[in-house]
């Protein structure tokens, strides 16, 4: 592939939670296949540059926007001015949330209420901000929620978050059957464990090897194994794909 394969030029895309992990693969794969990418993060304006630099290190062009996905009205500002400045948005990715771990008999309401608002609240607020001008781009509007292995399996102490990323499939499928009319296409994408800061604390040498047992390709997954298939199904090969959850996981979950 050439370093700027130009599958996703003229498209704007939105990427929430761009700053680190999965998101800033998510957003130098498409600045590389020539989105301009709008990079969204929570509070980590410092990674979100250096996110920003590593895409127009391959190419592409990227523009910072602030915000908490889980503020309905922060969301529905900073995508209206996303249509403002640069036209329109054909591609938007669900990618920020956040892991609150604690077993469910000691898990208070505040920590349920933040999983709940940022990682589903927060892909509702984007998509219902956005659904105007996805819907404008027609054929080529793409949705992709980033969903979790643990939505489909579930994972002692993570009730919370299995719960958000289980509902964040539904989500998807409703979306997606809504929109289709139009051609614009929602799917979700289901990692398993990536090597990113959300699971880099959690990982002691023996569960790490434990977990790599049950891993059929024997390796984690990192970033760009996620990236490369948002990629695929934000670009032109992926239009007859909706309403499916493409899993990353190294077949961990078959
Ligand atoms: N890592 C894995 O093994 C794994 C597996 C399955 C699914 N996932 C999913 O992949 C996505 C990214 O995870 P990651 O591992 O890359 O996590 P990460 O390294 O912890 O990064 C989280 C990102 O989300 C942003 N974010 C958090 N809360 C936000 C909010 N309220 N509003 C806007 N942005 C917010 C953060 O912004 P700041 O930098 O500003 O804090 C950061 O960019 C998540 O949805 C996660 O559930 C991850």
């Amino acid at each position: 592939m050439s370093i700027i394969d130009q599958a996703l030029e003229g498209k704007v895309a939105l990427v929430t939670g761009g700053s680190r992990g999965n998101g800033r693969a998510i957003a130098i794969a498409l600045g590389r296949r020539g989105a301009k990418v709008v990079i969204n993060f929570a509070s980590n304006e410092a990674a979100a540059k250096e996110t920003a630099t590593a895409v127009e290190a391959v190419g592409g062009t990227a523009v910072l926007s602030g915000f908490d996905v889980a503020n309905s009205a922060a969301v529905t500002e900073a995508i209206k001015a996303i249509g403002k400045d640069h036209g329109s948005l054909e591609i938007l990715v669900n990618n920020a949330g956040v892991a609150i771990n604690g077993l469910l008999m000691r898990f208070s309401d505040d920590q349920w209420d933040r999983t709940m608002k940022t990682n589903l609240g927060g892909a509702f607020h984007c998509v219902r901000a956005a659904a105007s001008m996805l819907l404008r781009a027609k054929e080529h509007g793409r949705i992709i929620n980033i969903t979790s292995v643990v939505g489909e399996q579930g994972n002692g102490g993570q009730a919370a978050y299995s719960a958000s990323k289980a509902g964040l499939i539904g989500f998807t499928m409703s979306t997606a059957r809504e929109l289709a009319s139009r051609g614009v296409t929602c799917n979700a994408v289901a990692p398993g464990f990536i090597e990113t800061d959300m699971t880099a604390k959690e990982l002691p040498e023996a569960a790490r090897a434990k977990l790599l047992e049950q891993i059929p390709l024997s390796r984690i997954g990192r970033p760009d194994d996620v990236a490369d298939t948002v990629a695929f199904l934000a670009g032109p090969e992926a239009a007859y794909i909706t309403g499916q959850v493409l899993r990353v996981n190294g077949g961990l979950l078959m």
